[in-house]
């Protein structure tokens, strides 16, 4: 029961999770705020950038297409929630992007440098960014799959699945810093 709530959190978070990875992998060229400030500190700053947004977005909503054609060999067993509808993936994984945006706003804004941490946020602003896009935009298949106990597993589960992929990141030389 546990477990399959677990692996269930998991999968319905996989086009959330993912699009920060491929944002990394992806990213650079033109800044999303233009290189504009606000005060003395940068709007969003160079760690932000369209291609990064955009290639993550379409990324985690592939994913979620992708995962379907697994789902019903799956579906029954240790799954359980329905495939994914084409928007939800897709507000998940915008939702994801979004998410880390605000995340960036607000640290220009509290003086934190581009990759400085920000405990907290930095673990769940995406998936707060996530959650609430897919429901605005595809509110019947997240009312029907983002059951409470799955809710409560994701807010659980979720920081500790970033903190361990950023670790994993840094060690592989992907990301600057383990956070
Ligand atoms: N990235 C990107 N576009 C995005 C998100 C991420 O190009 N929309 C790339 C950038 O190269 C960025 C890296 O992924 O440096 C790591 O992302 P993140 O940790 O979110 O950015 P930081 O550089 O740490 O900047 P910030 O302090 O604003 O979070
Ligand atoms: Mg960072």
């Amino acid at each position: 029961m546990i477990v399959e709530t677990v692996i269930t959190s998991i999968w319905l978070m996989v086009p959330a999770y993912a699009p920060n990875s491929i944002a990394v992998l992806a990213g650079g060229g033109q800044p999303i705020d233009g290189g504009r400030s606000l005060g003395d500190e940068r709007l969003l700053g160079d760690g932000k950038t369209w291609r990064g947004a955009v290639a993550g977005t379409v990324g985690g909503t592939l994913l979620a297409l992708g995962m379907n054609l697994l789902s019903p060999r799956l579906a029954g067993s240790v799954i359980e929630v329905e495939p994914f509808a084409p928007l939800a993936g897709f507000g998940l994984a915008l939702g994801a992007m979004l998410g880390d945006i605000c995340a960036s706003f607000l640290k220009r804004r509290t003086g934190r440098e581009r990759g400085k941490a920000f405990p907290i946020v930095d673990q769940l602003d995406f998936v707060a960014g996530s959650l609430i896009c897919s429901s605005v935009i595809s509110y019947g298949w997240m009312s029907e799959n983002l059951t409470l106990h799955i809710l409560v597993t994701i807010l659980v589960i979720t920081p500790l699945i970033h903190v361990g992929a950023n670790i994993i990141a840094y060690l592989v030389g992907a990301k600057e810093e383990p956070y």
